[in-house]
């Protein structure tokens, strides 16, 4: 084999990608723009949280099947996987993936391949990577093989799912699909399903929206069980029991890169069609104001201090993207709420303090935002005695209400009586 790999982007999605390519005998080359990702890369070390990840690419690196660069070079196939994010008006911002797709140009060769991987709106191969690799004046389709192959993994099981799931794979033509599809089949243990780029592009997408809306109804439920006074894990629990129903986890909302992100794609391209994708993003993005919410219920405001256990967006991972927990603290900072967070997975976030002692001392309220699951071995009785109050809230359903209140907290289940 022995072909040569360039990888645009060594985030979450690029790095895992590109050191299981290395570990498959390609030489590949990692580039990205934030130096700090490549100082370590080249050193054999990782600035992400991910199981397993660490110890592939120490190797693939010992190995020099994998080096980073901050510029692109030659090479038989491009991936790229840069970030597309919305902006401010929720629509998507194609930057990174131009400025990605820009840097490739003039190394692009005869025969080459380019596959996009990043999450992108409906059109993207064909409306944008297309016309900037005509800059080469090379034949799309006949000359260089170009195509959209999503990601689907789980961060926190990315090794895992990047070699068991099923791949779907858009080609601007069967060709340039067929001959992607055989890339991919170096690590892929899942079926690889050949199509062409929109209609990936769209299959990406409409996997996040169904997540999002799913649990946007989750949340909704949350809201009419505590108005009617009925408790909605219950009812999510037995509902769940008819085969043909399956309600995911009411919470404190959506965060993350992909599913409080991509449904708005959706709306972008359809705006007049898209009202259930629209309304369930509002209602997730309502559930950090519902939060507060809870907590006002729980304590009055006069300046009490409240401690956050956990902040990023999804539990055992490092990722505070979108993070409603985030959006939470703003509110009770806005609230004259005093904070203090603890989270054991994140580094650098402002006011984060890694000893939960000293974080948890004189708080009124306990906040459960992520369910981490070191959450569970901590020492809750200790905590109560360096807390001033003994209220939880917990917004994962992820703790045990007797044991805690055996110890002598009081425990508040959201979307519970
Ligand atoms: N994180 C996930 O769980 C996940 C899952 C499926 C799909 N995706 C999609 O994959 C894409 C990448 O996401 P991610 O989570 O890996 O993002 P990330 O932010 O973790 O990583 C992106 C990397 O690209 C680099 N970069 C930006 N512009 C660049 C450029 N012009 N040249 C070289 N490097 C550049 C950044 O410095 C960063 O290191 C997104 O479209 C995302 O929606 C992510």
């Amino acid at each position: 084999m022995n072909k040569k790999i360039c990888v645009v982007g060594l985030g979450y999605i690029g790095l895992p990608t590109a050191a299981m390519l290395a570990n498959c005998g390609y030489d590949v080359v990692g580039v990205d723009t934030n130096k700090e990702v490549l100082d370590n890369l080249n050193k054999g070390k990782i600035i992400i949280e991910e199981p397993y990840l660490d110890d592939l690419v120490k190797k693939v690196v010992i190995n020099k099947k994998l080096i980073g660069l901050n510029t692109p070079c030659e090479a038989d196939i491009f991936i790229i996987a840069v970030p597309t994010p919305i902006n401010e008006n929720k629509r998507a911002d194609m930057r990174y993936v131009i400025n990605a797709t820009n840097s490739i140009v003039s190394y692009v060769k005869k025969g080459d391949i380019v596959i996009l991987e990043s999450t992108s709106p409906v059109g993207t191969t064909t409306e944008i990577i297309k016309p900037i690799l005509e800059k080469t004046d090379l034949e799309i389709g006949k000359d260089i093989y170009v195509g959209y192959c999503p990601e689907r993994v789980l961060p926190g099981k990315i090794l895992k799912e990047l070699v068991e799931n099923h791949r779907v794979v858009g080609g601007i033509n069967e060709e340039s699909a067929i001959k992607i599809a055989k890339i991919y089949k170096s690590f892929v243990k899942g079926h690889i399903y050949t199509t062409d780029t929109k209609t990936a592009e769209m299959t990406k997408l409409v996997e996040n929206t169904f997540r999002d809306v799913n649990i946007a109804l989750s949340n909704e439920l949350l809201k009419i069980c505590d108005n009617i006074n009925i408790n909605v894990w219950d009812v999510i629990e037995y509902s769940n029991k008819h085969p043909r129903v399956n309600l995911l986890n009411p919470g404190p909302g959506v965060g993350g890169h992909c599913l409080a992100v991509d449904p708005w794609f959706l709306v972008e391209s359809s705006p007049n069609l898209s009202n259930i994708i629209k309304l369930s993003r509002i209602t997730n993005d309502s559930m950090p104001s519902y939060m507060f919410y809870s907590v006002e219920k729980l304590i009055k405001n006069t300046n009490k201090k409240i401690t956050i256990l956990g902040i990023t967006y999804k539990p055992d991972v490092d990722d505070i993207r979108e993070s409603p927990i985030i959006e939470l603290i703003k509110i009770l900072k806005e609230n004259n709420y005093e904070i203090s967070i603890y989270d054991p997975y994140v580094k650098n976030y402002p006011g984060i303090e890694n000893n939960l002692m000293k974080c948890v001392q004189g708080s009124e309220l306990l906040i459960i935002g992520v369910n981490h699951n070191v959450f569970k071995d901590i020492n809750y009785e200790k905590v109560l005695k360096a807390m001033e109050g003994n209220l939880i809230l917990d917004t994962r359903n992820s703790l045990d209400k007797e044991e805690l209140e055996k110890i002598g907290f009081v425990y508040k289940l959201i979307g519970s009586k």
